[in-house]
């Protein structure tokens, strides 16, 4: 059984970057909708294990990536944010690695702005370290699964869906990205960084 994660700070606390109401649905309604989906999704999967029945396994299994991911996506996104603006910045080792992969730290501000604001439809923008190419990347994901790569480890998640900003900043995406800065949890980035290499 999956679970929403539990929020280190309070919603409200993320004004006026994040507004409160936005927060609320987008937490308690559309991210609790994917939990549930996939818990359900799963149970589906069980019952036809039992009942030795795969005749809807190409349904269950579009069905099992859009809300797996969904839920994945949205986990890691909450928990990349913070109340505290500014608070912490991304550690030496991290810019270092990114001046390596990306010719330099600007090189990877300009793509991630570009990568943010060019995103086809619903998405999101994700920075991350391929494994098995030992690269750091910057991904746009379509939906929540198409354009996924297989061994992606996220370290920095932005849900770009309309219903991430939409009620707050109507379609000013560059208004949503420059205010999103201020709440970005880079300490949260930094340890999902060094974990890279505990594995
Ligand atoms: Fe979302």
């Amino acid at each position: 059984m999956y679970t929403m994660i539990k929020l280190k700070y309070n919603y409200k606390d993320l004004e006026p970057y994040y507004n409160s109401d936005m927060f609320n649905y987008h937490y308690n309604v559309l991210y609790k909708g994917y939990t549930d989906n996939l818990n359900k999704i799963i149970n589906e999967f069980d019952v036809d294990r039992k009942n030795d029945n795969f005749n809807n396994i190409q349904s269950l299994s579009k069905r099992f990536s859009f809300n797996s991911n969904a839920y994945i996506l949205h986990s890691l996104f909450f928990e990349n944010l913070t109340p505290m603006p500014n608070k912490t910045l991304l550690s030496t080792e991290l810019v270092n690695h990114i001046k390596k992969d990306f010719v330099s730290y600007d090189a990877f501000i300009d793509e991630l702005n570009a990568a943010l604001l060019n995103i086809e439809g619903p998405g999101w923008v994700v920075f991350g370290y391929d494994k098995f190419l030992d690269k750091l990347l910057i991904i746009q994901i379509e939906k929540h699964q198409e354009l996924i790569l297989i061994d992606f480890i996220p370290l920095l998640v932005i849900d770009m869906w309309e219903h991430s900003y939409y009620l707050q900043y109507n379609t000013d995406k560059k208004e949503y990205i420059r205010n999103l800065f201020y709440i970005l949890d880079f300490e949260v980035v930094n340890n999902r960084y060094n974990n890279i290499y505990l594995t």
